[in-house]
């Protein structure tokens, strides 16, 4: 709609003006005039026009000279200047201070709304940059995060006090946690949210891609390298870049890594040109690496300088008193998704949600929740339309016989799990509820039957 797009024109012949402004205003646009640089000046403070028509030359304040003030106060204003032919060094010198582009005197109608229309279009999109921009910000905030567990809040106290610095961080936990989420928290929530987030997956690619994605090629570094190709780590520069996966780079790519840790610098793969890059560095694994490094596949020094600040993502057992919290969310999420009328979960599938073990995490609550909505036919989801894996039998509802059958989509840990359960009880009962005596007998030490008759919530 041009009717939400307001031009200025400034002009000091009557003329141009009635003229500019009556072809502007059958296009819709909103019209301002303006007689002087002056004047225009004043306008463009108090009305703040998405687009200005300029001309350069005027008897009081000329173009450049009116250009150049509204800079001093926004650096994003559109201005299209007016010259005549004569004056077209005058443009070139406006085209360097910032102008948009010029129109030479006398005007060619068609001309002048096709720029001005071109302009106006670098606006629109300019806007919706802008809301996105604010968008993503708004969702990384830190307290976006959702949480009611102790762990959790921790973690969001020790993130609100890194962000700022540059330090490296290691995200650790296992699959489906949330780490990705926390790389963009600390990203959005830096000096550097401005800059770019780059994310590479380093996992998922061998180590010759992995190496020229990060790093970047020479055109003819090798078969296939037609043009040069900027890497990772160059379009990070004055952002962050993420790696995701950090425990799956190949011993050769763990040195070339700690380089760029090291020194910030590197070159592109078949290249001699050393480029400097300005990042900060977020790696994440669910593997554990200081193992790794202890067995000799990770190197110690590559470690202390990924590890300088480490987030421990917690597992969603570990928060149980997320889980409603964290699937009340999602609901919301994809009912509005999927334009359904679903008002909560009733309470069995609530508790349900929160007995089970979750090793998928968030992201298998997540997709527990989003299929459950597009099944349901109801305005609540009931324990019926959860899947049946998430029914892992309690200590207290045990039959007494093992079967070795493992139940329709119940998975073989929720199988194992079952079975130790059972053989828990059974020593209790043995033992007349004895837990010292029973950890003897099962060869266990005490913390972790402890532990077990918690997690199996036997009484
Ligand atoms: N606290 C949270 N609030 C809302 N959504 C969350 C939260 N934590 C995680 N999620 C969602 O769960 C999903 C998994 O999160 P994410 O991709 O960050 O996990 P991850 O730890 O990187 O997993 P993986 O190890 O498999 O790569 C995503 O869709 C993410 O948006
Ligand atoms: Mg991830």
């Amino acid at each position: 709609m041009n009717s939400n797009y307001t031009i200025l024109v400034v002009d000091d012949e009557d003329s141009v003006l009635k003229l500019l402004s009556a072809v502007l205003k059958r296009e819709g646009y909103q019209v301002l005039c303006a007689e002087s640089g002056g004047e225009a000046l004043e306008k463009f403070n108090s009305v703040q026009p998405d687009l200005i028509i300029m001309d350069i030359r005027m008897s009081n304040m000329d173009g450049i000279t009116a250009l150049k003030e509204m800079r001093k106060t926004s650096r994003s204003i559109t201005v299209i200047l007016m010259t005549a032919y004569a004056a077209v060094e005058t443009a070139v010198e406006a085209i360097k201070l910032g102008a948009f582009d010029y129109i030479i005197k006398p005007f060619d109608i068609e001309e002048v709304k096709l720029i001005v229309s071109r302009a106006i279009q670098l606006k629109k999109m300019t806007r919706k940059i802008n809301v996105l921009n604010r968008q993503l910000l708004e969702s990384y905030r830190l307290d976006k995060i959702l949480t009611n567990s102790s762990k959790m809040q921790e973690l969001c106290k020790t993130i609100a006090k890194i962000a700022q610095s540059n330090v490296s961080v290691l995200i650790t936990g296992e699959s489906g946690t949330g780490k990705e989420l926390l790389a963009n928290v600390v990203h959005y929530n830096s000096k550097r949210k401005n800059g770019p987030f780059i994310k590479i997956n380093c996992g998922a690619l061998s180590e010759g891609l992995l190496e020229s994605e990060l790093f970047g090629h020479e055109k003819g570094a090798f078969t296939g390298a037609i043009v040069q190709r900027s890497g990772r780590f160059e379009q990070a520069n004055q952002g962050t870049i993420f790696l995701d996966e950090i425990g799956e780079i190949s011993p050769n790519l763990q040195v070339k890594l700690l380089r760029v840790l090291q020194e910030r610098e590197f070159e592109r793969v078949g290249g001699n040109e050393t480029i400097k890059t300005d990042i900060r560095v977020i790696a994440a694994t669910n593997r554990n690496l200081e193992e790794m490094v202890s067995l000799g596949k990770f190197r110690q020094d590559l470690y202390y300088r990924l590890n300088v600040v480490c987030l421990e993502a917690p597992s969603l057992r570990e928060r149980r008193e997320d889980i409603e919290l964290l699937a009340d969310y999602f609901l919301q999420k994809y009912a509005e998704e999927n334009n359904k009328d679903i008002i909560g979960f009733d309470q069995d599938a609530v508790k349900l949600l929160e007995s089970y073990d979750w090793p998928g995490n968030v992201r298998e609550l997540s997709n527990v929740v989003e299929r459950a909505v597009i099944m349901s036919t109801g305005s609540i989801i009931f324990s019926e339309d959860l899947p049946d894996n998430l029914k892992v039998v309690k200590g207290n509802d045990l039959v007494s016989s093992f079967d070795l059958e493992i139940a329709n989509g119940q998975t073989l840990k929720a199988k194992i799990k079952q079975m130790e359960c059972m053989l828990i009880k059974e020593a209790l009962q043995r033992n007349q509820g004895n837990r010292v005596k029973t950890a003897q007998e099962l060869g266990m030490s005490r913390r972790s039957i402890l532990y077990k008759i918690q997690e199996y919530e036997i009484d």
